[in-house]
């Protein structure tokens, strides 16, 4: 079987955990770098968060490499966490001995492109690909594909328009969207078909294994959240759901599009504009929009399995 290479950039984050958890799981994906960005907490925690994963799996092969401490336009204003003031559910963990890369994570990126074909899977705000972009003029078209978990067309999650990845940084996604790279995004009315409940939890404390165990301790928290904001404990995987779709391209139903995003607007800074008009169905950007989400609670289970 023939593997994809994947960076993944990140902002962990409970549901980027996850996803995480789940591409080193993967036989069919080589995780070759996590490149952390600013986003959920602050880009210090969101490495820190990173090599605690990445020493959870027992890992250390896999690169991690810090990313931008900012958006393009400035610091983000003050947003409500969703993930605990560390960004993991503030479990007690113990010192990674896990090194981060001496090159910042847009280098490292430029270093794994240059070298070998490879996807990126972008869970977090899209700063450090703007920036690689603006650094590396024609390094999109080097790029097998891009998936992104990013927007909304129904409503958003941070404001009623926009969804927190692309409110994040809008100029970035902007950029991001307007480059020659095939891109495939999940937009929160996808990633709120992927879900896991407490069953699920359960399923996994039961695994008996370490994994098992803070997998469904970062989700309690998480699920309280749920439970207050949405009326339901089930929690979202919204970014478990871009991975999904690199290792099975053919689970998640898409359609080709055009995307525009908002950069000003006094009500919808940060919202996505998804044109589903017939002349973009061969378009290379593409929307995902359903999934089988028992289909995709079984994979999540059996991958999470295997750890030791
Ligand atoms: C996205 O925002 C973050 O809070 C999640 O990790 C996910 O990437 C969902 O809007
Ligand atoms: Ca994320």
């Amino acid at each position: 079987m023939s593997r994809t290479k994947v960076i993944i950039d990140t902002d962990p984050g409970v549901d980027d955990a996850v996803a995480i958890l789940l591409a080193l799981a993967s036989d069919e994906l080589e995780v070759l770098a996590i490149t952390t960005v600013t986003g959920n907490v602050d880009v210090a925690l969101t490495t820190l968060n990173a090599r605690r994963l990445v020493q959870l799996a027992k890992r250390p092969d896999v690169i991690v490499a810090r990313g931008c401490a900012q958006a393009l336009a400035g610091p983000l204003g003050e947003f409500e966490g969703v993930h605990g003031s560390d960004g993991l559910g503030d479990l007690e963990w113990d010192e990674p001995t896990i090194d981060v890369d001496h090159d910042d994570a847009v280098e490292v990126m430029r270093r794994l492109i240059e070298s070998d074909p490879l996807s990126i899977v972008a869970i977090g705000p899209l700063t450090n690909l703007a920036v690689l972009l603006e650094r590396h003029p024609g390094i999109d078209r080097r790029v097998e594909k891009v998936v992104i978990m990013g927007g909304a067309s129904f409503e958003g999650n941070v404001t009623p328009a926009a969804e927190f990845n692309i409110w994040a940084d809008p100029e970035a996604a902007q950029k991001v969207f307007a480059a020659h790279w095939p891109i495939t995004f999940m937009p929160l009315d996808l990633t709120h078909q992927a879900t896991l409940g407490d069953a699920d939890l359960q399923f996994l404390r039961e695994l008996g294994s370490e994994v098992g165990r803070r997998t469904a301790d970062m989700l309690e928290p998480y699920a309280a959240f749920h439970d207050q904001w949405y009326g339901s404990r089930d929690v979202y995987m919204h970014d478990a759901a871009a991975v999904y779709e690199l290792i099975d391209p053919t689970a998640i139903v898409k359609q080709g599009v055009r995307v525009a995003v908002e950069t000003g607007g006094q009500h919808s800074r940060g919202a996505t504009h998804i044109d589903r008009r017939r002349g973009h169905a061969a378009s290379s950007t593409r929307v995902g929009l359903t999934l089988d989400n028992a289909r995709f609670r079984e994979l999540v289970r059996e991958r999470l399995s295997r750890f030791d």
